[in-house]
This record gives C-alpha cells, structure tokens and sequence, in this order.
C-alpha cells in the first residue's frame, strides 16, 4: 500500500518550511487552486502522501512555463504522473519525456496518462535515470525538471547540461533539505547525510562553472534554476 511506502512523517517539508510557516500558508490557500483532473491527482497525492511538488511551487510553474512556452520538456521522477500532467496542460503544444524507476509509481502513472493526458502529450520512460539518461544523448529539451533521488543529482547534472536546448532552463527540486545542507553534519540527522554531502557538492559544482547562470529560489524544499550563459 501507497500509505505504508510514504511515512506521513518523512516528509520534512511538511514539518519545516524553509519560510515563515504563515507565508507557506499563504502560499498554498490563497492563490489560485487547481481544478479538475489535477485537482484529483493533488487530493490523492496528499491523502497517500506521494510527495508532489507543493501548490506554490506549482503556481510558479504556471507562471514561468507559460511564459517560456517550452516545446520539448524532460522530467526525471514521474511519481504518479501529477507534474508531467501539470506541464501538460500549461503547454498544451509541448512534447513531455518523463523517467520512473519504481513499479509502484509506474502503475498508478499509466492509468493517470489514460485517463487524463488527454492530447497524448507525455511519454514515460521506466527504468532508472542512470541508465536512461546516457540513451538521450543528443537530445535537447527547453524545460527539465529533475525531481529525483536527491543522492544522484550531482551525478545526473552533466547529463542534463547536455540536453539543454540554447535557452533552455534546468529546475531542480528539494534542495535545501530543510536548510540542513548549511548546517555542520554533526547536528544532522545521520541517515541524512549522504543526501547533505551530495547536495553540497551539487551547489560547489554549479556555483563554480562558469558558463552556468543559477538562481535559487525559496519555494517548497528549494528550487535551484539553472541555464547555460
Ligand atoms: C518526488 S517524486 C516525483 C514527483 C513528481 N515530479 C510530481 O511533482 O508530481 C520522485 C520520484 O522519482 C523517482 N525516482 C527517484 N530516483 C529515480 C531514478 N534514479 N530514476 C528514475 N526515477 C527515480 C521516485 O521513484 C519517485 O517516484
């Protein structure tokens, strides 16, 4: 069962926004809401606690997605389908890839493309990013969203610089942990560590090339923007 795989307590940011809780708040009840088929997906999400990016993040998206009007999207972490449909149906003219590793998501995404990728707009690639990411090479997107296994992002960015199209724009998500990747490691909870390492070095490695422009911004866990210059 989905309630047994996703502890309602595992997710931190849940327990500890990285902004004043009252403009969290703010944030997820008083901007627009979402309707219809995203609205379910967002009710099931809470209720089984698939951790889906969180509504300011998703306003953000509406805003900057349909601005930047991407035509080839790639995201690494389908779950159960909610973010790639999301982009969907910002840019109804777009091309979405999206990687799943594990089963479980996999099963409850496919039902969900059935039912509501209504344009046949999103394609799921199953498997681990690792092995898939290497077969895109060549490829170019205009938007990635890497939403993944936190570990692995420092070894999944230069794949995803690559696949950059010229002006294209790279988010990664849930990268603050909390504020726990400032803090020293001993303060923090062991079985966290690896996470706080990796993430460490993902902003060493960013913030000291050259040819990339970034910019972080406070919302959910984190989002850390990314293009080439
Ligand atoms: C936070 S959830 C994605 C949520 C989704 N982007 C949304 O907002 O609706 C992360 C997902 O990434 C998947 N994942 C983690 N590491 C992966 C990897 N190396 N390759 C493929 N999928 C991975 C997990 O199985 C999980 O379903």
């Amino acid at each position: 069962m989905l309630s047994e795989v996703y502890d309602k307590h595992s997710n931190i940011m849940m327990r500890r926004p990285i902004v004043k809780k009252e403009v969290v708040d703010f944030m997820r009840n008083e901007q627009n809401q979402l309707s219809g088929s995203l609205k379910i997906l967002q009710e099931f999400a809470a209720e089984y606690n698939v951790p889906i990016i969180p509504h300011e993040t998703i306003v953000y998206f509406q805003m900057m997605l349909s601005l930047l009007k991407p035509k080839r999207i790639l995201e690494i972490g389908t779950a159960i389908g909610f973010s790639s449909l999301l982009f969907a149906e910002i840019c109804p003219d777009a091309e979405i890839i999206t990687l799943e590793r594990y089963e479980e998501m996999i099963k409850l995404a496919e039902p969900n493309f059935k039912k509501y990728d209504s344009r046949k707009q999103i394609k799921m690639l199953e498997g681990d990013a690792a092995e898939i990411l290497p077969t895109l090479e060549g490829e170019k997107f205009d938007f990635i969203f890497m939403d993944s296994a936190k570990t692995q992002y420092i070894k999944f960015l230069p794949y995803l610089i690559n696949n950059l199209s010229g002006d294209g724009l790279l988010v990664i998500d849930d990268v603050l942990q909390a504020g726990d990747i400032f803090r020293p490691l001993k303060g923090t909870p062991r079985r966290q560590h690896n996470i706080l390492k990796a993430l460490n070095k993902l902003f060493e490695v960013v913030y000291s090339d050259e040819k990339l422009q970034s910019s972080l911004v406070p919302l959910g866990d984190g989002i850390l923007l990314i293009k080439c210059k």
